[in-house]
């Protein structure tokens, strides 16, 4: 009797906290301007190290780099969200961090990466088939400002891992 009522127990409270992750789920998109141009290989240790955390942590995204610009989308349960950002917010490899999209979402947009990644300035992606008006202007808030939804047209448009 005893161990039912525990079993019954635990298994309410996980399904409460099921419900609560659930219903604060978020999505964070910034965009950021490195410090250095980055190597091939830094941006590879970068997304190693950043695939094995989020993976830990239940976050998924999106990174696309640029010219020297970052564009990153970050999903997952809101405070280990913001936690994580705040932590990439103080990363001396890039600066002038600038959040373009921050909300609540119901499910997450990359569901199958721990972090998606496409370097724009690459000639492969830039010949990849279709079309997406944002592909041939600079990651920056400018780009974006007037147009807040247009960062999450250029990420969904590499979603599909084209
Ligand atoms: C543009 C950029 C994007 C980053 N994205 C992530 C990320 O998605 N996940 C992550 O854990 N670290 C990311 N980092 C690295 C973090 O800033 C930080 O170095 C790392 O989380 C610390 O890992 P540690 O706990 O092993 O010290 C990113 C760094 C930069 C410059």
């Amino acid at each position: 009797m005893l161990k039912h009522l525990q079993f019954d127990k635990v298994s309410t409270v996980s399904q409460f906290s099921f419900i609560f992750e659930v219903s604060t789920m978020m999505q964070l998109v910034y965009v950021s301007s490195a410090n250095t141009t980055f190597s091939n290989q830094e941006l590879l240790d970068l997304l190693i190290r950043a695939r094995e955390k989020n993976h830990s942590l239940g976050i998924s995204g999106m990174l696309l780099y640029k010219g020297g610009n970052f564009m990153q989308a970050l999903e997952g349960e809101e405070e280990t969200v913001k936690k994580l950002f705040k932590t990439i917010q103080t990363d001396p490899r890039h600066h002038s961090t600038e959040v373009l999209l921050e909300e609540p979402i119901t499910e997450r947009s990359f569901a199958d990466w721990s972090m998606g990644f496409r370097d724009l300035s690459d000639p492969a992606v830039l010949s990849t088939p279709g079309f997406t008006r944002f592909m041939n202007n600079p990651l920056t808030a400018e780009t974006f400002r007037d147009d807040p939804t247009g960062c999450m047209e250029l990420l969904n448009f590499f979603r599909q891992g084209r």
